[in-house]
Order: structure tokens, then sequence, then C-alpha cells
């Protein structure tokens, strides 16, 4: 094995398509030579949220240019490459399908090795790409399909510590801005309204507060939303901003309540640890209130709070290769051509699956 290794990752979980090509050297630092992104949004906001047929339609159609576009960034041709990576789960079927098949023809016409990822193990290490942050530490994953607590020790090994029992965090941001006739995707819209509204208005519950399990709820809070909403119709653009402002602070003051426990956790399970850190990955980490909320809690904790820039927070290619490298270099062995796709994996592999949590279950 070369001391460079050089991987083609490619993602089609959810409504991005998108692929890249990214280095790792000896010393585990890794480059990323090039990397495409295509979001679908707009094929899907007249839906108010993805439609998976429209999705893996939409994969296909743009998959192999964008492979080629990547690989022309990177200035790599697929026969220097040391193997492919494709997310084969969790995530809508079709959309799973296309990436991983594409994956599997490009490996098998090449006759380099396959990496099925695990799209989680992709946000999971992203860190590691970034801040190269060393083993173990805390990830929070916040997106539109997840919203996890997760120990991250290694490669391939991870604790879950929290999920939602009900909704995902994005999702309870997209319910509440559609309820508010705010447009799709909800998080940006209800972050912009936000800004000019008065958060001490309502207060809403803050759900699991004081629990001592680290997992979330978000359903009782959408459903008080909607209540105070009706309570006050016709709503102004004044009432829109409160209710969104209002929202906004009853979840901030929900995870740091939540992660502050798993901030504590950690540091009585690992007190030698010298360098603890807390990573954000997933959409919802775009949000400035709750990032300053994670950051502030991180320093009374004494954590470093490391949150990857956006574009790698979100759905990309350049977290699979990562992930691909990461497995390779760690002497994972590579996947087997007939690996199927999985619209479920959880990352824990001991952990419980929770009634009602992730009922969209697809995306992450
Ligand atoms: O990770 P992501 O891009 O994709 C999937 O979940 O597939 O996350 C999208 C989610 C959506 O629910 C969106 O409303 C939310 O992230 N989001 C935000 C913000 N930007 C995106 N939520 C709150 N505040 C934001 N600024
Ligand atoms: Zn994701």
């Amino acid at each position: 094995m070369s001391s460079h290794l050089t991987i083609l990752g490619i993602e089609t979980s959810c409504d991005e398509t998108a692929a890249a090509v990214v280095t790792r050297d000896a010393e585990g630092r890794g480059t990323i030579l090039g990397e495409v992104v295509l979001s679908q949004l707009e094929e899907h906001s007249a839906y108010g949220g993805v439609v998976p047929e429209i999705a893996a339609r939409a994969h296909v159609e743009a998959l192999d240019s964008l492979i080629g576009e990547a690989l022309l960034r990177s200035g790599r041709s697929l026969s220097s490459l040391d193997a492919i990576a494709a997310t084969s789960g969790p995530g809508l079927i079709g959309g799973l399908i296309v990436g991983l098949m594409t994956g599997k023809a490009i490996a098998r016409a090449t006759g380099k090795p396959l990496y099925a990822i695990n799209h989680l193990e992709g946000h999971a290490l992203t860190a590691r790409l970034t801040d190269g942050l060393a083993f173990p530490y805390l990830m929070l994953l916040v997106s539109g399909g997840h919203t996890q607590l997760v120990l991250v020790r290694g490669v391939d090994d991870y604790e879950r510590w929290g999920t939602t029992i009900d909704d995902a965090l994005g999702e309870a941001f997209d319910k509440t801005a559609k309820l508010l006739g705010l447009p799709y995707p909800g998080g940006p819209a209800v972050e912009r309204m936000a800004r000019s509204g008065d958060p001490k208005r309502f207060i809403f519950p803050r759900p699991l507060l004081g629990e001592a399990r680290l997992d979330f709820s978000f359903s009782g809070l959408k459903t008080a939303v909607r209540q105070a909403a009706q309570a006050i119709e016709p709503l102004s653009e004044q009432d829109v901003a409160d209710i969104c402002a209002s929202f906004q602070r009853a979840v901030s003051r929900t995870l740091k309540d939540r992660i502050g426990r798993g901030l504590e956790r950690f540091r009585a399970l690992h007190p030698e640890s010298a360098a603890r850190a807390l990573v954000v990955a997933g959409g919802v980490a775009a949000n400035g209130e709750l990032r300053m909320t994670l950051q502030a809690l991180c320093e009374k904790h004494g954590f470093r709070f490391s949150a990857p820039p956006l574009a790698l927070c979100t759905d990309n290619a350049a977290m699979i290769a990562w992930a691909g490298l990461e497995r390779m270099a760690a002497g994972l062995a590579a996947d087997d051509l007939s690996v199927a796709p999985r619209s479920r994996w959880p990352l824990d592999r001991e952990a419980a699956a929770l009634l009602g949590s992730g009922k969209r279950g697809a995306k992450a």
C-alpha cells in the first residue's frame, strides 16, 4: 500500500447527489482534491419535503457527470485511485441503489476495492478530515432525519448515547415553518424570522429537560407551536417572528441541557482525555443561535467545539471518501460486490431501536 491513499466517494442517500476525490497521507492528513454536490432542493420544494422517486431519478440523471467532474477537478483518473467508496445506507433506498450500483460498476471495471459506507460514519469522521481530531470525541448529528449524540471511539467503533424518540430536529424546524406558512426547507426560514422576534413571548415546552437519559423529543414542541399559532390567528408578521424566536429558544435550551449532560458523562468516562471535543454535523448545525449555545456550553465544560465548514456538515461525498480512507488505513476489509444497500443502518450495533425514532428514518 502506498503511503498516500486516494479514494473516489459517492453520496446519493437523500436529496444531494455528490462525488469527491479525497487523499490521505501517511500521517493521516486528508485533502479534498475535487468535489461536486448537486442539491435537488428545487425539485422537492413544491412538495414541502423530499419525494423518494423524484430523488432517485435525479440521482440517476446527474451521478455519472458529477463523478466525471469530481475526477476532472482532482486531476486524477479512475485508474490512479486506490478504492471506491459509496454510501450504502441509511437513507432512501432508491437513491442508495443508484449510488452503490455505480460504485460497484466502477470497482468492477477498474478492479479496485469497494467500501460500502455508512452515511452516519461519514458525518462522524468528518472532523478528523477538517480538524485532525483524535479519538475519542462526542458528535451531535442534527439533520432532517437524525438527532443523535454519539460517542466516537474509533473507526467502526461508536456508542449512541442519545437519539430522538419522535421527530428529528430538522424535521421539527421544517414542520414549524410549514404550519407558520414559511417556505421549505424550514430551518433557514425560521432562523431568519427569529432574528426580529421576541424569544420570551411564548414559553414552549423543553421536552425531557432535567432527565438523566440523553434522548431528545421534539414533537411536543411542534404541537405547542401549533396551539399557540391557532390561539392568536390570523398571524401578523411579528407574531410569526415571535413564535420562531420562542421556538428556537426552546430548542437551544433543550440542547443545552441534553448536551451538557453528555459532556459531563464524557468527562467522567474519559478523565484522561486531554483534548475533549464536541463535533456537530447535519444541516441544523447551520443555525447561528444553536451554534452559539453549543460553543458557550463547550467553553463552560472545557471542551473544544468543532463545527466543520457548512458544506461538510451537510450531505457531501468528501465525507464518504474520507470514511473509506479511514477504514482502509485502519486495515478494515473492503466490501464484497454482493453488498446490499440498507435503508436502516444504525452506527451503534448494540443500540436498541427506540420506538418512534426516525419515522422518516431515511434521511441523515
Ligand atoms: O443535513 P441536511 O442538509 O440534510 C438532510 O437532513 O437530508 O439537513 C437538512 C435539515 C432541514 O431539516 C433544514 O430545515 C435544517 O437542516 N436546517 C436548519 C438550518 N439550515 C438547515 N435548521 C435550523 N436552522 C438552520 N439555519
Ligand atoms: Zn447526512
